[in-house]
């Protein structure tokens, strides 16, 4: 994605150690976030998070993550709107053809499935890798 500068970010308390160094390394790169919660380690409900930045995506068309325990769960209740693309990526092969072929807006990634090391390359290449368009734009467009 071309001139990132903004990003809007969410978890639940399986998620948020994750996104806590997401937001860390965001901020290092100069991008800004917006944390659309949750502010602790207290159990919450990932659907009512994903909802709010999937929304929020929605409206702004700013590219959003979502980390809970597995991803999983993030990714289901984020696709149940329109427009939205969630991806459940674990490794940097499925980030880049996520963005390549599907113009993934909202990346899902797992906290107890993905460390930190590889969970940061995930993002980065999400963040860099466009869309390639084409027959993947019509394809898309059928969703
Ligand atoms: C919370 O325990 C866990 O279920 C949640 O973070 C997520 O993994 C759901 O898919």
């Amino acid at each position: 994605m071309a001139n990132i500068s903004k990003i809007l970010i969410g978890s639940d308390h399986g998620g948020y150690k994750l996104k806590i160094e997401i937001i860390k390394h965001l901020n290092s790169m100069n991008i800004e976030v917006k944390d659309f919660g949750c502010y602790s380690e207290e159990s919450c409900d990932y659907p009512v998070i994903a909802k709010a930045v999937a929304e929020a995506v929605q409206e702004s068309g700013i590219p959003g993550i979502l980390v809970c325990g597995t991803g999983i769960g993030m990714s289901i209740a984020a696709n149940r709107f329109n427009g939205i693309r969630a991806s459940h990526c674990t490794d940097t092969f499925t980030a880049r053809m996520t963005r390549m072929h599907n113009d993934s807006n909202i990346l899902c990634l797992g906290e107890r499935i993905t460390g930190i090391g590889l969970a940061l390359d995930i993002v980065d290449i999400w963040l860099k890798t466009e869309f390639e368009g084409g027959k993947h734009l019509k394809r898309i467009n059928m969703l």
